[in-house]
């Protein structure tokens, strides 16, 4: 097997191998070890990078001395380690406060001390050096359609952005926001369900264009929706900022698999984008961020599962990017894709310049029907794909 290095780039949430496995249904099945141990274990087994929300760290109550000592203790044990802390993201959904949500709460009170708790976060993500910070609104939303106005709820939530975003600008920090979306879970439905509606409401801010997209693979699958699809609107949209790499099968909870347990050949074209590229568009905008895992070690794994969970994310990757290279260097590959007139999809419909009344009064022969019948090989394509995966 591969085995990963920093120049890989991979890095993990504290709170996933550091996940203890409480579920709605049980509690503990592993023990707690100090941030510093996790963040050591993945330094060793090859990770370039860490990311943890406030409450990861330190317990939410603590003291401000204790707070400032424990999270220099981390950060000196990370240098020391050689791993960069890259994103730094709020627990806005444990304590019962944020029940009703951080940003969209019903309750203004709980309002202004959810974004007071989030920009000193900032703060924190600034001195440590990260460069995203990520916005999970886990607990803004509503299980009962009775229970908001809709609309305040969206202001609210744009309100509490573009403050987020203002305040970042105004102390001149180096970081861009990522949301992350997600349909349900824990609340019944969740305010930005979709890449597709964080997108929407990231384009309706002052601050905009420091407040791009996190998408996860698995929050993506539980709505049913294609997660590499996803990923390149958000590309498109140069919004593509973090990512949030794992597992899902189907439409059940929120499983956090390790990447590649889940739906395997979208995995495989996941990382095709994120190793080669839109096969007809070099020109178009490239991930070049962290492959960052959020994934949770089955709550059946002891603390030797944790780490053989750590590194089958990695080791994951890395097998599924050699495969996805090998199979866009195959000429098999390349004659079908010319076959399949992918590449001419980059061509665009109008010629330059071309007006529409132009456009309009062009006579082209054209035989519908002969196209109508024409192959377009895509199985035979996808087929070839999956000879490259397991073949
Ligand atoms: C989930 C989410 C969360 C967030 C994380 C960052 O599984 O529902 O992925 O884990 O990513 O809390 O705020
Ligand atoms: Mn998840
Ligand atoms: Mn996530
Ligand atoms: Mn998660």
């Amino acid at each position: 097997a591969p085995v990963p290095s920093k120049t890989d780039k991979f890095s993990f949430g504290l709170w996933t191998v550091g996940w203890t496995g409480t579920d709605p249904f049980g509690g503990d099945s592993r023990p707690s070890l100090d941030p510093w141990e996790y963040s050591d274990k993945l330094a060793e087994l090859g990770a370039w990078g860490i990311t943890f929300h406030d409450d990861d760290v330190v317990a939410y109550d603590a003291p401000e001395e204790e707070r400032r000592a424990t999270f220099k203790k981390l950060k000196d044990a990370a240098d020391k380690a050689g791993l960069v802390v890259e994103m730094v993201t709020t627990n806005t959904f444990s304590h019962p406060v944020f029940k009703d949500g951080g940003l969209t709460s019903n309750d203004r009170a709980v309002r202004r001390y959810g974004l007071r708790k989030v920009l000193r976060n900032v703060d924190l993500a600034a001195e440590m050096g990260a460069e995203t910070f990520v916005m999970w609104g886990g607990r803004e939303g509503a299980e009962y359609d009775s229970s908001k106005d809709l609309f305040a709820a969206h202001a609210r939530y744009a309100e509490g952005l573009d403050t987020v975003a203002g305040y970042i600008k105004s102390q001149g920090y180096n970081l861009r926001i990522g949301l992350e979306p997600k349909p349900n879970e824990p609340r019944g439905d969740i305010f930005l369900p979709t890449i597709g509606h964080a997108l929407a409401l990231a384009d309706s801010l002052e601050h905009g264009d420091i407040v791009g997209l996190n998408p996860e693979v698995g929050h993506e699958q539980m709505a049913n929706l294609n997660y590499t699809h996803g990923l390149a609107l958000a590309l498109y949209r140069d919004k593509l900022f973090h990512i949030d790499l794992n597992g899902q099968r189907g439409l059940k909870y929120d499983q956090d698999l390790a990447f590649g347990h889940g739906d395997l050949m979208s995995a495989f074209f996941t990382v095709d984008l994120l190793v080669n590229g839109f096969p007809a568009s070099p020109e178009a905008t490239r991930y070049e961020g962290p492959i960052h895992f959020d994934y949770k070690p089955s709550r059946t794994e002891g603390m030797q599962g944790v780490w053989e969970s750590a590194r089958a994310n990695m080791v994951g990757y890395l097998m599924l990017a050699e495969k996805a290279r090998k199979f866009r260097q195959d000429p098999a590959v390349q004659d079908l894709m010319q076959k399949a007139s992918i590449f001419e999809l980059a061509q665009p419909t109008l010629d330059e310049g071309e007006s529409v009344a132009d456009f309009l009064a062009a006579t082209e022969e054209f035989d519908a029907d002969a196209k109508g019948a024409r192959e377009y090989h895509f199985v035979q394509l996808q087929q070839l794909a999956l000879e490259h995966l397991i073949g």
